[in-house]
């Protein structure tokens, strides 16, 4: 029995990792700046905002608290913002790095101490195939998803000799409330408007047609059972987790281009 702390955990991939591993007999925190979970789940919730320093510290201390330590951190919280690099205003693109980056580096500061104390401990940090390939009118979401995966590279090389180990989870498409939830700039009919909202059509017909999280629950569990994760998972539609196979021999990023109509 492990005690874990899912971020993002109201909704969506959060939702459905923090029921499976509670299903699973792991003390499990649901935390999301609503608080809430499924009535079917057994996970226990808690409000936290990761973009509040207050708010992960209170968080994380009422877990240890409760529990006197934190096995495994699953950092799901976030987020898209959606338009043009030119007509993002930059407090869009700076609250999109707060909770996106930030937000994992404030519950991965809180949670080290703890795990370095005990000499063990898995931090699984959920970025996107987005963090590896750039979709075209979600460059600050890539932007933030690629910056997610350097600070893990760097991170699991820095605590693997405390016994920690770091892994990232990068999803394709799934059918989670982050459709409803993302932001869009307004394009005010500029340049990039029409090619700007056929992407974001598109971008929104893959989401809803996309995996079922329990799939991403099913990996994170598994992931929390192995004594020897791997560093990388992709996980989400069959033909993106081969295009994030082949992308390395396939030009990935004018297939996506092409793709978004961009
Ligand atoms: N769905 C996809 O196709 C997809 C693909 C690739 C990557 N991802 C990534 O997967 C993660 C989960 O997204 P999802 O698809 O499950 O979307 P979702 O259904 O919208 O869930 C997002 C969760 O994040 C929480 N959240 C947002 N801002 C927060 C904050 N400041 N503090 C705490 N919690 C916050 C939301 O809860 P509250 O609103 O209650 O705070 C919600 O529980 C995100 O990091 C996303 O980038 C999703």
């Amino acid at each position: 029995m492990k005690v874990v702390l899912v971020t993002g955990a109201s909704s969506g991939l959060g939702a459905a990792t923090a029921a499976w591993l509670a299903a699973s007999g792991h003390r499990v925190y649901a935390a999301s700046r609503r608080g809430s979970v499924d009535p079917l789940s057994d996970a226990v919730p808690l409000r936290m905002d990761v973009d509040d320093d207050q708010s992960v510290g209170d968080g994380t201390e009422h877990i240890l608290l409760r529990e006197g330590r934190i096995d495994v951190v699953v950092n799901c919280a976030g987020y898209g913002v959606f338009g043009s690099i030119e007509d993002t205003p930059l407090p869009m693109a700076q609250a999109q790095f707060n909770t996106n980056v930030f937000g994992v580096m404030r519950v991965c500061q809180r949670v080290l101490p703890v795990m370095r104390r005990e000499r063990a401990g898995l931090i699984v940090n959920v970025t996107s195939i987005a963090g590896e390939l750039s979709l075209p009118f979600q460059g600050i979401y890539s932007a933030t998803k690629f910056a997610v995966e350097g600070l893990s590279e760097a991170l699991r090389a820095e605590v693997r000799p405390f016994g920690i180990r770091v892994v990232l989870v990068q999803p394709g498409d799934f059918r989670t409330g982050f459709t409803d939830a993302r932001r869009t700039v307004p394009s005010n009919g500029g340049a990039y408007a029409e090619r700007s909202s056929r992407a974001l059509e598109i971008a929104a017909r893959d989401e809803r047609a996309g995996a079922d999280p329990q799939q991403l629950a099913r990996l994170i569990a598994r992931i929390v059972g192995s004594p020897r994760p791997r560093f990388r998972y992709v996980v989400g539609p069959a033909a993106q987790e081969w295009l994030m196979r082949l992308r390395h021999v396939l030009p990935g990023q004018s297939l996506i281009a092409r793709h978004f109509g961009a």
